[in-house]
This record gives structure tokens, C-alpha cells and sequence, in this order.
């Protein structure tokens, strides 16, 4: 038995906020944003527009590539921290609006590590489960949703989209994911975090009063734990699949910062060429960030047969997590 990646897909929203609008917000610059971030534009979801909706957008394109019908999902997993509601689950809201009335759904909370660790939790279910064949994976964000707009510490770094992965479980005995490494840290929670709307703090007036219900971020403290935790994750999952910095095709982090990346790329050894960025244009869209790559580069022909592809993400929680693809 094997699981495969069959298919990608992703979408984001039609607007465009550009640093330039951003200046007219907050009291920034252009310069400043593309200096410290890398970012230059981010996709902001209408207000009509909720989660799910983009989920059912990149789903169709996978679903189109992967050549099979919603019917013949047995499983759908929705990694986001921007649910719909806190429940019904999107996973169960995607299934009713794309017809996948043979998948059971779940959301996964991981922030932005979150494709990461639903990626290993399908394969996990996918080995334990005879006759789940094809499985529906997205990370997806409407972060906009929870930024403080007059935030510029946070207002200029996210943005808003959806990507979705199918695995299938072959007879060939090859899986995509070679190897893993998953961690947490809840001593960190407090770095990154969203005070109000849990079991914590309720919304009530007072909490929206006191802008609660955002993005709560220590970004120096988040930058250096986000290097070592994606670092030292990366190595040990190349270790696990017996493979080197030199085997690796391509590095595809966690879209958070352009300086995050470079300096994760040198420590592991990996030339900037060999590392897939896009965060110039989509910012940092959490659990969406590494499925929006992937589909770029699958639809771009950039991954052959064979490739070894080395993801790595951390986020909120803290979380991070690593895998070493077989393309
Ligand atoms: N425009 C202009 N100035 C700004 C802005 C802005 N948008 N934001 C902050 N500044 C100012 C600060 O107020 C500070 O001014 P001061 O020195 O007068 O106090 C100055 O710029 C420098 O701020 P620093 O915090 O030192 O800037 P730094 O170089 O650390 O960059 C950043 C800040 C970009 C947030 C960086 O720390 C970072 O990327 N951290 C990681 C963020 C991240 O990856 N988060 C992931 C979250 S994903 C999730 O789980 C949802």
C-alpha cells in the first residue's frame, strides 16, 4: 500500500492590497514592509466571502486534476485557524457545497504548521483505514478576519486564501511523505496567540472594546523561534528519510517572512534558488501558505517523478512540523 499525492489545487481572492494601500492605513511604508518581510501584496477576501467559499474554489481544482468526483472522497480535513464558525466544521460546510457525501470531516488546529500536520494525520488514517482510498487536505485562511487593521506590527504581514492536496492509496507501496517530524511548545502560546472568542474570554462587549478578537503577536520573539523550531525540525526529518541538503529539490517553508527563509535556507545548507518563495505576492496566509506553493509549482512543471521536496512550517501554538516529499 501507498498514499500519493494525486492532485493540487488553490485559489485566492480577486483584491489586491498592495503595500501602497497599506500606507494610506497605517502609519508605514512601502519600504519598510518589503524590507523587513518581503511582502509586497497580500489577496483580501470579500465580506461575503467566508473560509469554506475559497475551500470549495481550490477543491474543484483539485478535484478537476485529480479526475475524480466528490463522491469518491472518503475523507475531508480542513486545517485553518479562520473556521466558518466554531462549529459546524468547514470540513463538514465544504463537503455539503462540493457534494462529498461519502467523506468524513474534521478541522484541524495548527496555525500555520497546520497542512503540515494534516497532511501526516491523513496518511495516518489512510494506512489504518481499508477502504479510505482518496482524501481531501486544505489549508485555508481568512485571516483577514482576525487583523487588527490599525496594527501595523501585524496588518502589513497576512493575507487571505485556500489550498487543497488529494492523497490516494495506491498498490505500489511508494508514499509521498517519506519521512516527518511534528512538535509544540505550549509554554510559547502566549508569542502568538488570539485573546477572545474561545471558552476563555467569550466575545462580550469589553472584549471587543479592548480589540481582542486579534491577531496578538511578539513578532521578535516569533522570528527567532520560528529559524531553530523550522531548522532543527528539517533536519531531523531529512535524517529520517535518509536524505541530505544536496537531494533536496526544492525547499518550500512556511510563507511568514523573506528573512525567516533566508536564514532557515543557509542554516540547512540550501542554496536560495532551491527555495520556493511567493510570499511577495500572497504574505503570510497560515496553513494556506504551503499548499499555495505546491500548486504554483505543480501547475508551473517545476516537480518531476522522483523529486525530493522538503516542506517545513511553525506557527501559533507554538507548532511547527516538517516533511520530506517524494514527489
Ligand atoms: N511599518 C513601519 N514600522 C513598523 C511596522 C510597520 N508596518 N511594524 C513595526 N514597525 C516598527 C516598530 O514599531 C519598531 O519601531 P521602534 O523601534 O520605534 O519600536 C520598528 O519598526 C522595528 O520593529 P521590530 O519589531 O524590531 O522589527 P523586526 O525587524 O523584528 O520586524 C516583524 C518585525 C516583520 C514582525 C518580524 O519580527 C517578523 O517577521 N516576525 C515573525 C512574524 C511571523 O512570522 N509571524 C508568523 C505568524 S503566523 C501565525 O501563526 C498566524
Amino acid at each position: 500500500m501507498g498514499i500519493k499525492i494525486i492532485a493540487t489545487g488553490r485559489y485566492v481572492p480577486e483584491r489586491v492590497l498592495t503595500n501602497a494601500d497599506l500606507e494610506k492605513m497605517v502609519e508605514t511604508s512601502d519600504e519598510w514592509i518589503r524590507t523587513r518581510t518581503g511582502i509586497e501584496t497580500r489577496h483580501i477576501a470579500d465580506a461575503s466571502q467566508a473560509t469554506s467559499d475559497m475551500c470549495r474554489e481550490a477543491a474543484k481544482n483539485a478535484l478537476e486534476m485529480a479526475g475524480i468526483a466528490p463522491s469518491e472522497l472518503g475523507a475531508i480535513v480542513v486545517a485553518t485557524i479562520t473556521p466558518d464558525h466554531s462549529f459546524p466544521n468547514t470540513a463538514c460546510l465544504l463537503q455539503e457545497e462540493i457534494g462529498a457525501k461519502n467523506a468524513f470531516c474534521f478541522d484541524l488546529s495548527a496555525a500555520c504548521s497546520g497542512l503540515i500536520y494534516s497532511l501526516v494525520t491523513a496518511q495516518a488514517l489512510m494506512k489504518m483505514t481499508p477502504n479510505l482510498k482518496y482524501v481531501l487536505v486544505l489549508g485555508a485562511e481568512k485571516l483577514s478576519s482576525i487583523v487588527d487593521w490599525d496594527d501595523r506590527n501585524t496588518c502589513v504581514l497576512f493575507g487571505d486564501g485556500a489550498a487543497a492536496v488529494i492523497l490516494e492509496k495506491t498498490d505500489d507501496g511508494n508514499d509521498s511523505i517519506k519521512a516527518y517530524n511534528l512538535g509544540a511548545d505550549g509554554a510559547c502560546k502566549d508569542i502568538l496567540f488570539m485573546p477572545a472568542g474561545g471558552s476563555r474570554m467569550p466575545a462580550s462587549l469589553e472584549s471587543v472594546q479592548n480589540r481582542k478578537h486579534f491577531i496578538n503577536m511578539t513578532g521578535k520573539e516569533v522570528f527567532k523561534f520560528a529559524v531553530n523550531a523550522m531548522v532543527s525540525s528539517s533536519q531531523q526529518a531529512m535524517t529520517d528519510a535518509g536524505v541530505a541538503p544536496d537531494d533536496i529539490k526544492f525547499l518550500v517553508p512556511h510563507q511568514a517572512n523573506y528573512r525567516i527563509l533566508k536564514a532557515v535556507a543557509q542554516r540547512l545548507d540550501i542554496p536560495e534558488e532551491r527555495v520556493y518563495m511567493n510570499l511577495n505576492r500572497y504574505g503570510n496566509t497560515s496553513a494556506a501558505s504551503i499548499g499555495l506553493c505546491l500548486d504554483e509549482m505543480v501547475r508551473n512543471n517545476l516537480l518531476q517523478k522522483g523529486d525530493k521536496v522538503l516542506l517545513t512550517a511553525f506557527g501559533g501554538g507554538l507548532t511547527w512540523g516538517s516533511i520530506v516529499l517524494e514527489w
